[in-house]
């Protein structure tokens, strides 16, 4: 490589390939001049060619035509920004077996398909660039990736899911009034499921378990669940006890074994993690020697997400390595049942006596300790009428909490679902 021209293919002309090409227009010139290399963008395959785009592109540039970039023995660097699973994995095997280095942004094709892109890309002796992948942390892949000992990290990864939150808190309105008020400003996709459902931070998770561990995680072994049935009585409640919730991403090291998790949490008000706003992402990782660090960053985005493509097109160009394990391992899973926390539990019951007597015997049964009961405040509150109870438990067991939100179900004096949000207490 060593210099050599980087001439580059990019498979994608979307948010992140635009903001790439407007990126490479303006920084171009002077990138060349200070490492020395010059940067040639060769051709962009999309799906349809035809299609309007934001920015502009010379005429030619365009194809829809995969083998344009992987047989194009002159194209040295392939950049995948076209999002998917397949074929973007194959694509990006098939450019790294034929001695091309890759960027991606692709956090799903590295979920699934990590440990074969990592081994294909050492393989290779080609660069494999994914910063665009596991958010906007600065330097989080030579942080991660150079430790030692990592025990734990816990992080807000989904800039979409961390808006919602807080618009909900700023403007005391409900999920479905935010979220379509986040699809209009396009901070959310018009199918959010990917990112308001949690798949976006287990995908992120998984990647960021690789780094820290050495370990990959199939998805389906990372017990996901996303913000969907948060409410506004949620945020207030949680308000009033002093957390703020977030959907976190959970990975910790544990006797050999792996605990990976993602959900909706409430953490103390006056944690880093807490106080992220917006599409603001953050992270905290406990290193055995090297102690706790917290990091935020910019949500994602058309320009985040392109500076940290150009970030490692500037590697490419000088010849810097990424690090990545060597050998990829998989690890016991530590499973959801034997999960032991604090629990944020909010019930519709009969505004009746009696009641919160049958709720704790089936505590007491289940060996769960109440800590603290809310009830809403003011109100004209009836006999009999169905109001909101908020119970807070000690650390209790995940599958007595689930045996027992069954039984208090089933009671005459419950309407509808419990709903539980789990404490997050590892952060400091
Ligand atoms: N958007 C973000 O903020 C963000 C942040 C971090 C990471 N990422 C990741 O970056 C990637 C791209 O995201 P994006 O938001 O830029 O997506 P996008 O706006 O939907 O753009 C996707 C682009 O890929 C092209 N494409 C899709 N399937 C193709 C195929 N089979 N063959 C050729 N071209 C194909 C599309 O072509 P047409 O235009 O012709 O349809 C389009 O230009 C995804 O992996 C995403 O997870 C995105």
């Amino acid at each position: 490589m060593k210099g050599k021209d980087l001439i580059i293919g990019m498979f994608g002309l979307g948010t992140v390939g635009s903001g790439v090409v407007e990126l490479l227009e303006r920084q171009g010139a002077e990138l060349e001049q200070k490492y020395g290399v010059k940067l040639k963008l060769k051709k962009i395959v999309v799906r349809n060619v035809a299609k309007s785009r934001p920015v502009k592109v010379a005429p030619g540039l365009l194809s829809d035509n995969p083998r344009d970039i992987l047989d194009d023995i002159e194209i040295n660097t392939v950049i995948e920004v076209m999002g998917g699973v397949k074929p973007a994995e194959d694509y990006i095997l098939e450019a790294l077996k034929k001695g091309k280095h890759v960027i991606t942004a692709n956090k799903a094709v590295l979920a699934v398909g990590g440990a074969e892109v990592f081994r294909q890309a050492l393989r290779s002796n080609c660069y494999l660039g994914f910063r665009a992948a596991v958010t906007g942390f600065q330097d989080i892949i030579e942080r991660l990736s150079s430790a030692i000992s990592i025990n734990t990290l816990v992080g807000v990864f989904n800039g979409t899911c961390n808006y919602i939150l807080t618009q909900m808190e700023e403007h005391q309105q409900q999920l479905d009034v935010v979220l379509k008020k986040a699809q209009q400003l396009g901070y959310a996709e018009e199918d959010p499921s990917l990112d308001i459902d949690g798949y976006d931070t287990t995908d992120k998770l998984a990647i960021l378990c690789i780094l820290s561990f050495g370990c990959s995680i199939r998805r389906q072994d990372i017990f996901t669940e996303g913000i969907r049935h948060i409410s506004l009585e949620d945020i207030k409640f949680a308000g009033e006890l002093n957390y703020r919730i977030k959907l976190l991403g959970i990975a910790k090291y544990v006797d050999g074994r792996i605990e990976a998790r993602v959900h909706p949490c409430l953490v103390p008000k006056d944690n880093m993690i807490a106080r992220l706003e917006g599409v603001e992402n953050g992270i905290q990782i406990d290193d055995e020697l090297r102690g706790q660090g917290g990091f935020t960053a910019p949500g994602a985005g058309k320009y985040p997400t392109a500076c940290a493509i150009m970030f490692d097109i500037i590697n490419v160009a000088t010849h810097n390595t990424v690090y990545f394990p060597h050998h990829i391992k998989r690890l016991p899973i530590k499973s959801m049942a034997g999960l032991e926390s604090e629990y944020y539990l909010r019930l519709a019951v009969r505004n009746h006596p009696g009641v919160l007597e049958k709720i704790a015997g089936v505590f007491g049964k289940n060996d769960i300790n109440i800590m603290s009961v809310l009830q809403q405040r003011g109100g004209d509150r009836q006999r009999g009428q169905i109001i909101p109870l908020v119970i807070m438990v000690d650390k209790s067991k995940e599958k007595n909490i689930q045996k027992a939100i069954r039984r208090i179900q089933a009671l005459d004096v419950i309407k509808g679902d419990v709903r539980l949000i789990r404490v997050e207490e590892s952060l400091w």
